[in-house]
């Protein structure tokens, strides 16, 4: 059986007494693309900093190749191959798209490494290549979510977490991210993605995960949650 990855067990977390994630579950094994939906205000972002160290589990664990990393710190838990892109495209606007990559190798010395990792960001996004000197606030949407996703991928990372990379893109970028990540996926990489694009979320996932009021509600095959007839009726209109 392919190995699991990163498997987040029983979290319950929040922000300040008040707890937002209840005994919630989480796995992604190696190779996987794996899609975790739900309605607004389910804890999606929650449970991603909380995997990553931005948020404090009162219970649960965390355990990422095979390593208990629960409570470590967003510094400490980056240089081990997890990466995490957060919600909202963020970007350095003034610097160019070059700059923006150098910054995502930040924890790298190695020069020929980063040489390398510039190479594979710009064969999965030769947008980006064609705009190595341009500044980053002039790209499109889509482009600067590309160079968001490129400069987590600097640090050669086992495991990409991604918080609603298609968020208010237009259509066209909305299915260029999704092939994006069909994209990464044959390209290798392990993923675990939040959507509220919840349909061609589960389409693309290998496995996928829908949380309410900050629990784990369904999980199964992206296929078999896309026909299972709750799910049909609660997430995807119908
Ligand atoms: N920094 C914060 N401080 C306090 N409450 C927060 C904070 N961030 C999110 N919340 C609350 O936590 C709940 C879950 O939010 P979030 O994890 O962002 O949900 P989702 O990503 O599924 O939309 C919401 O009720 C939200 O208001
Ligand atoms: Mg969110």
């Amino acid at each position: 059986m392919t190995p699991t990855l990163l498997r987040a067990e029983g979290l319950t977390a929040g922000y300040g007494k008040m707890p937002i994630l209840h005994d919630v579950t989480l796995e992604v094994r190696v190779g996987e693309m794996v899609s975790v939906i739900g309605p607004n205000g389910a804890g999606k972002s929650t449970a991603f900093k909380t995997m990553v160290g931005f948020v404090h589990a009162t219970s649960g664990r965390v355990v990422f190749d095979g390593q208990d990393i629960t409570g470590l710190r967003p510094d400490q838990v980056l240089p081990r191959g997890l990466a995490y892109v957060p919600q909202g495209r963020i970007v350095f606007p003034e610097m160019t798209v070059l700059e923006n990559l150098e910054m995502g190798a930040y924890i790298e010395r190695d020069g020929a490494r980063i040489r390398e990792s510039l190479e594979r960001v710009y064969a999965l996004f030769p947008v980006l290549s064609q705009r190595m000197g341009q500044k980053a606030g002039t790209l499109s949407g889509g482009e600067q979510q590309m160079l968001a996703i490129g400069r987590a991928l600097m640090t050669h990372p086992e495991l990409i977490l991604l918080d609603e990379p298609s968020l208010g893109l237009s259509p066209k970028f909305v299915s260029l991210i999704f092939d994006t990540l069909a994209e990464m996926k044959r390209a290798g990489y392990t993923l675990m993605v939040v959507e509220q694009n919840a349909a061609k979320a589960l389409a693309v996932a290998d496995r996928a995960y829908v949380l309410e009021l900050g629990r784990n509600r369904f999980e199964g095959t992206g296929a078999a949650l896309l026909a299972d007839p709750d799910v049909k009726r609660l997430y995807l209109g119908g």
